[in-house]
């Protein structure tokens, strides 16, 4: 079975953790700073703040920078829940913009037409990898005065003109194990503001700057020493892994260019995608339908995923909140992805077996 991902834990994970254990210190200890401080010099910003996920990486991020009730934040309607939804947990409204047909990232006229006086921040989601026009979407945020939190859970490691994910406002990231990098479960928050640092520090930990003096509301958020250990092994190898991920990416794209309906992932100007995930759309003019192809490929050992079946405005909890949004990209997109197996541990033979097995389908 080649399966649609796989995380690459070795000995050095093993014995990292190991370490920690015996180390007795088990949370929100000196691993967890080292792994801090690695993750914002990878990043390339001043500060990064572990947290014990994506999820929570958003949520702080727009907590930090105080945006509660009464205020939007326009973010991309395809997308996995946790954009959206960290919005909600604050109170403010989340507002869905709609995606470009061909990376599959949020159209940034689209984002202009919701901007409103109650517009805090955008919320640009680096889907599947690939960083968002973050040339077009900065110029805005500037002329209208809004905080960009980015959505970079899927982005570790990608580019906009030489500049990572991450670094343009405040970055979260994901450490969930099909990540481009894991820790089990985690996440970070990036930022090159020290009061935003200080705060998201604080929401980690029930709202404290000092031990058992609570300022304001916070949460049980943190790390552990656990996760951060194999957090600094993984980010060893990331720009190793993400390299493979390029190359097996570009296998696939030269090898199935060309077959009807089948249309493969297209990159956009100025950036380096690092293909956390590898989809193609299958259009109508496929020999079976998207689904029909997912089984057969199942059949022949083939793991393939879709993210996502359903954009956030369609999904049961937005439409009980009443959104009644008509994005057609986001509506068709759902219907048409397929995300192939494009992980490190691919094989030359794992990625012509799946190049194989599309074409005789
Ligand atoms: C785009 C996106 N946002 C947010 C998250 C949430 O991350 P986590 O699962 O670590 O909470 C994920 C991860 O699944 C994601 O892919």
């Amino acid at each position: 079975m080649i399966p649609i991902a796989r995380p690459l834990i070795g000995d050095d994970e093993i014995n990292a953790v190991t370490a920690v254990l015996k180390s007795g210190i088990l949370a929100q200890g000196k691993k967890v700073e080292e792994f801090e401080e690695a993750f914002a010099r990878f990043t390339g910003t001043k500060y990064a703040v572990a947290v014990n996920s994506g999820t929570a990486a958003l949520h702080i991020a727009v907590l930090s920078h105080g945006i509660g009730q009464g205020d939007q934040v326009i973010t991309s309607a395809f997308t996995f829940i946790a954009s959206a939804n960290s919005i909600l947990f604050t109170g403010a409204r989340p507002v869905l913009a709609d995606i470009e047909e061909d990376t599959f990232n949020v159209v940034p006229d689209n984002i202009a037409e919701k901007i409103t006086p109650r517009t805090k921040a955008i919320m640009p989601v680096h889907l599947y990898g690939q960083p968002c026009d973050m040339k077009r979407i900065m110029k805005m945020a500037q002329e209208h005065g809004l905080i960009i939190v980015e959505d970079a859970c899927q982005a570790h490691g990608a580019e906009y003109e030489g500049k990572k994910a991450g670094s343009f406002g405040t970055g979260c990231f994901s450490f969930y194990p099909t990540k481009n990098m894991t820790t089990g479960e985690g996440g970070m928050i990036t930022t090159d503001d020290e009061y935003i640092a200080r705060k998201a520090r604080m929401i980690r930990t029930h709202g404290q700057k000092e031990r058992y003096f609570h300022e304001i509301l916070g949460y049980n958020h943190r790390m552990t020493d656990i996760a951060a250990a194999i957090g600094l092994c993984q980010l060893g190898k990331l720009e190793d892994s993400n390299n493979k991920r390029i190359k097996n990416a570009g296998f696939l794209t030269e090898r199935l260019n060309g077959i009807k309906g089948l249309v493969p992932p297209r990159l956009g100007s100025n950036v380096k995608h690092v293909f956390h995930q590898y989809t193609v759309r299958v259009t109508q003019d496929f020999a079976t339908s998207r689904d029909e192809l997912r089984k057969k490929l199942l059949d022949k050992g083939i793991g393939t995923e879709v993210y996502y079946p359903l954009p956030v405005h369609r999904q049961a909890l937005y439409q009980s909140l009443g959104y009644t949004d008509h994005l057609p990209n986001s509506e068709k997109a759902a219907g048409e992805v397929l995300s192939l197996p494009v992980h490190p541990s691919l094989t030359k033979e794992d990625l012509e077996h799946v190049v194989r097995a599309i074409q005789d389908i």
